[in-house]
């Protein structure tokens, strides 16, 4: 997309963490932004910075994982804005369990937010986006969606899904010389509020008493890892520049591929996944 002065970005889970840092790289480049989240009172705040900043901008409550919800801030974003040009779907949550002991109903929590959301988002807003004439559609995967580690059953099976998701939808795209562009962005650890915020909002979920351990402990070492991460505002400037170029890949942590080349490797060779 050679243009973002006035276009119009719609971006879910962008009161925090990654979309925030999408919606300040946008916000930098003059576009118009639509924030969707589920956490009510980190959307108010957040359009309330970016209105004192003089961006135009939209929040709407949105849980993702709700098809009636989607259309809903598709509406709001064409009363608002009158188009769409870019859709970031980011929302995400995932909690660390081996597919062997996860509940069932955390698998269905966070394949409806993880891989439904995108689902959604790509069913109801790619229309409008070509109906504008000019725009792209970005997803957040992970580097789950890649490799498959141990522990992270549901969040590996949903972000796959979301890179086969965006990778189907490019292709068409390209078969039928459509002027909109997608991309998949795979991060790496980045330093975000995802673990606290997937336990708050698990189905279910029962606040720790005050003092008592957030975290299991495979959760505080990814807790501790992610706080090592990478900022998320960097992220943002990734995606907006991946769209600038019209990339499909992007990868925050780029020497990471070696592992899937790996993984590439033992299929070739026949090897056990424990072997690469
Ligand atoms: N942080 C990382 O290291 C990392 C790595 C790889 C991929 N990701 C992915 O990046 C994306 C953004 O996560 P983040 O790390 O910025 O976390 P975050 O928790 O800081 O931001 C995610 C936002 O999504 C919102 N959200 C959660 N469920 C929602 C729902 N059902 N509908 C609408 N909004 C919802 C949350 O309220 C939050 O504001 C996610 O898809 C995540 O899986 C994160």
């Amino acid at each position: 997309m050679q243009e973002f002065k006035d276009r119009v970005a719609v971006i879910t889970g962008g009161a925090s963490g990654i979309g925030l840092g999408m919606a300040h790289s946008f916000a930098k480049r003059g576009m118009k932004l639509v924030i969707a989240d589920l956490d009510a009172q980190a959307l108010e705040k957040v359009v309330a910075e970016f209105e004192g900043a003089g961006v135009p901008v939209v929040g709407q409550l949105t849980d993702v994982s709700q098809l009636d919800q989607v259309q809903a801030l598709a509406d709001r974003a064409i009363d608002a804005f009158g188009q769409v040009n870019v859709l970031c779907n980011n929302a995400g949550v995932g909690i660390p369990t081996s597919a062997r002991n996860m509940k069932l109903k955390d698998w269905k929590w966070i394949i409806d937010v993880d891989l439904w959301g995108p689902i959604y988002g790509i069913n109801v807003f790619l229309p409008l986006i070509e109906q504008s004439g000019e725009g792209h559609v970005n997803s957040t995967s992970s580097m789950a969606g890649l490799i498959a580690a141990q522990m992270m059953g549901a969040y590996n099976v949903a972000k796959h899904g979301v890179v086969a998701l965006m990778a189907s939808t490019e292709r068409e795209l390209r078969a039928k010389e459509s002027p909109i562009t997608a991309s998949v962005l795979c991060p790496g650890p980045i330093n975000t509020n995802i673990s606290t915020h997937s336990l708050q909002f698990r189905p279910g979920h029962v606040q720790a008493p005050a003092g008592g351990k957030k975290f299991g402990k495979m959760g505080s070492n990814i807790q501790a890892a992610l706080e090592q991460g990478m900022d998320p505002d960097e992220v943002g400037e990734m995606v907006a520049d991946a769209i600038r170029d019209d990339r499909f890949w992007i990868l925050t942590h780029p020497r990471w591929a070696g592992t899937v080349q790996k993984q590439l490797d033992a299929l070739r060779e026949d090897q056990s996944l424990t072997q690469a």
